[in-house]
């Protein structure tokens, strides 16, 4: 996988766990290189032995370990350069979840070696989005629970992830059931009239003066 995967794990584990956990789970997973190219290729199972090494030094199951790094990419990649295009992918979760094929193409111009997953989004009924995940990749099915509890933080929006169909089980390929929830727009408003009221006061205030 590209460097940049790896990269962000070691990013993830430094600002929640310090440098030591990660020098740690370096040893841990027999890695001698010190620091990963973005734009290089490095073999898969380089990725899932930081994974079990990170699991092992942390306390985790790898498949937690997956989940966390998974909500931490959305995060990560709005902050190493990608923001645009996360923008471009949409502004609510399920419109999201919609292009989400559409953005691993347009990355394929950067990333040419990629070898990225493919997404089907439908939607059975309003609030839920069924998410058909395919990749040639096994065991990631984790992450993606992580990177749309991710994108459910991008678009304050609660989600409830239900794995229904799984791969490793013999199915052709993963599947989601996604429950989602937009936290309203009357918390919002309510927000804002709490604001207009503290303005109205501020303005009392000084008219008294
Ligand atoms: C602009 C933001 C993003 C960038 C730059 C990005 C980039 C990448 C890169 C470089 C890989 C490794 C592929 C390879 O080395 O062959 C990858 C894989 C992957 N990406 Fe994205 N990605 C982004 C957003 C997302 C989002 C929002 C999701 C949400 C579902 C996602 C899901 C995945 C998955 C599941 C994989 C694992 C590959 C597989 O399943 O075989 N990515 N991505």
């Amino acid at each position: 996988m590209y460097g940049l995967i790896n990269k962000a794990i070691g990013e993830m584990v430094c600002s929640h766990f310090g440098e030591k956990a990660w020098d740690d789970i370096r040893r841990q997973a027999e890695l001698e290189i010190r620091e990963f190219v973005s734009m290089d290729t490095y073999p898969d199972d380089l990725t899932h032995r930081l994974v079990k090494a990170a699991g092992e030094v942390l306390q985790l199951s790898p498949a937690q370990v997956m989940h966390a790094f998974g909500e931490y990419w959305v995060e990560f990649v709005s902050k190493t350069g990608y923001e645009a295009l996360m923008e471009m992918s949409g502004d609510t979760l399920p419109e999201f979840l919609h292009n989400l094929d559409d953005l691993h193409t347009r990355l394929g111009v950067s990333f040419p070696e990629f070898c990225p997953p493919a997404f089907q989004a439908d939607e059975p009924n309003e609030h839920t989005v069924n998410l058909h995940y395919h990749s040639e990749r096994e065991g990631l099915a984790p992450m993606v629970m992580g990177l749309v509890k991710g994108l459910g933080d991008r678009f304050d929006t609660e989600v409830d992830v239900v794995h229904i169909q799984q791969k490793s089980e013999g199915a052709d390929h993963d599947e989601f059931s996604i429950q989602y929830r937009e936290n309203s727009a009357c918390d919002i408003n309510a927000r804002d009239i709490n604001a207009r009221d503290m303005n109205f006061n501020d303005v009392d205030e000084e008219s008294k003066r």
